[in-house]
């Protein structure tokens, strides 16, 4: 099976920080679970570039807007890299290429019957680029909304409200988790939607409109448009049929900041240019910081993502976005907290369960376990074969659902386990050389199923498990049922290193 996997296109106006690298994460592990079970995957990331906001921005800093996107763009890009973020398609929406994919688009807008030229007059908040009708000031920045009217071009919206209540209500995958598909059907039951302006003659950083150089696309229609324009760039042989191989598999990742321009503004824009719609949106909550939003708008709350891999890791960071929290919901960011979920979680249970059975491996067979050697047998043990077996049902089942955290607390409590399990059969009580090889047969099965596991979630420890034991690289899903010919252990240890250190940038 194909799938497309998008995060949204992130503004160019300022460093990511840990709000965007949420979202990236959950994408990524979506993406690297799917890897697993034997699907083709594309990961699409990116930056969104043009608009006012970003205009006014670099104006601010006294830097050509060209140079300054392209610097921001690298700084996205570099994180996601050094993140392990496993990225197919990084697009940017200055990229001739995504242009072309627009102005054809609009045009099979405008051939369709669904634009047309009027006066907008109304309010606008410039760090969302969304305009709003009522109110003095952004519920999601805080900022005061700016008065505005202008000539420009309108898309046909208000045509398409039915249309998405019929659809929303009769396919329960296509927005979750299920709150927020009821807060887009409130939204659509309870507001008469208005035409959506969607050009701007008040900026000139933007792609401009065909026929008429004194407008500019609207950013969000340039910047919904990059998931289509993403995925011709990366696979331009398959531009007609097979291409929708892909989109009919598009997942779109995304914060519920922007749940409406995703629920709304796009299907209408997709079933107008004569498009199928994506697979589903999956819309996490918001990381915060005392209660507020995590926003370059408010930079008491911003976190860096790489001080926090620097005293972390990169598995301490995913491991916390991961485990704390059901999709959807906010989450309180504590440093206090990553730590004690690294350290417990990582150090303590897998670490330990890791070290102790490399450590056995090496006393006792000097580092070489054999299938054949002293009558082990090759498979698992009725009591290590249920758990293993339930426990990959209940993660991939919490997987599929994009249940994150629960899926993650399975691995977690499927590791206590392993730990309860060795300690009851003390192998390094044993004077039979055998029964005790086969225990750490045993053992040394169940750790190659708990690094398959791990992957998803904290790819550095699945990898260094999997090399630890002697094991190929990249297994899959199927890896989980092949035998082995043996286990020859060579591990670092520990797998994940405990932190000590209790602050981060004076926040505790
Ligand atoms: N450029 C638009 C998106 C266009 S997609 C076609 C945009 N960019 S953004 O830089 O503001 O990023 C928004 C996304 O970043 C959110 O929807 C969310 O996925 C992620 N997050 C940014 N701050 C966040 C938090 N504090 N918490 C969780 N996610 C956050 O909107």
């Amino acid at each position: 099976m194909n799938t497309y996997i998008t995060t949204p296109i992130y503004y160019a106006s300022g460093s990511p920080h840990l709000g965007h690298a949420y979202t990236t994460l959950l994408a990524d592990a979506y993406g690297r679970y799917l890897k697993l079970r034997g699907n083709k995957v594309l990961l699409l990331t990116g930056t969104d570039e043009h608009g006012q906001k970003i205009e006014r921005t670099a104006a601010a800093k006294g830097v050509d807007v060209g140079t300054f996107v392209d610097q921001i763009s690298q700084d996205f890009e570099a994180l996601w890299r050094d993140l392990k973020v496993d990225i197919d398609i990084f697009q940017r929406t200055t990229d001739l290429a995504h242009a072309k994919v627009v102005l054809t688009f609009w045009q099979r807008l405008k051939a369709n019957g669904d634009l047309y030229i009027g006066d907008y007059s109304g309010l606008y908040c410039v760090e969302c680029e969304q305009y709003f009708t009522t109110g003095t000031h952004c519920p999601t920045h805080k900022i005061e909304l700016e008065k505005f009217a202008e000539r420009c071009w309108f898309f046909r919206l208000s045509r398409y409200q039915e249309d998405l209540i019929d659809y929303i209500e009769a396919h329960d995958e296509f927005i979750v988790p299920v709150q927020r598909r009821n807060e887009v059907l409130s939204f659509l039951k309870l507001n008469q939607l208005r035409d959506l302006a969607v050009s701007r003659g008040s900026t000139s950083w933007g792609i401009p409109v065909p026929g008429d150089e004194s407008q500019v696309l609207y950013v969000w229609v340039d910047a919904l448009v990059t998931y289509l324009s993403g995925l011709e760039v990366a696979a331009p042989d398959v531009a007609s049929h097979q291409t929708s191989v892909w989109w009919k598999s598009a997942h779109h990742f995304i914060g519920k900041d922007i749940l409406i321009f995703h629920a709304v503004y796009w299907p209408a824009l997709l079933w107008s240019a004569g498009y199928q719609l994506p697979a589903s949106l999956v819309v996490n909550g918001w990381l915060t910081v005392e209660s507020e939003k995590i926003s370059k708008s408010r930079p008491a709350t911003v976190i860096d993502p790489r001080e926090l891999e620097a005293k972390v890791g990169i598995d301490g960071l995913r491991h916390y976005l991961f485990s704390r929290v059901g999709l959807g919901q906010d989450l309180d960011f504590s440093f206090d907290q990553v730590v004690e979920v690294a350290n417990a979680d990582l150090a303590n249970n897998i670490g330990n369960f890791v070290s102790r059975m490399v450590g056995l491996v090496e006393k006792y067979e000097g580092g070489v376990l054999t299938a054949s050697a002293g009558g082990a047998s090759r498979n698992l043990g009725p009591e290590l074969a249920t758990l293993v077996e339930n426990t990959i049902v209940e993660a991939y089942g919490h997987l599929d659902n994009y249940e994150f955290a629960k899926a993650s607390r399975v691995v977690v409590s499927f590791s206590s386990e392993l730990n309860a399990w060795l300690q009851k059969k003390q192998p390094w009580k044993l004077d039979n050389a055998e029964i005790r090889r086969d225990i750490l047969w045993q053992g040394c099965l169940a750790l190659r199923t708990l690094s398959i596991l791990l992957i998803p979630f904290t790819p550095d420890i699945a990898l260094k498990i999997q090399q630890g034991l002697g094991l190929p690289d990249n297994p899959s899903w199927s890896d989980l049922y092949t035998e082995v010919d043996g286990f020859k252990t060579d591990l670092p240890v520990p797998v994940f290193k405990r932190v000590e250190v209790s602050k981060i940038d004076g926040m505790t």
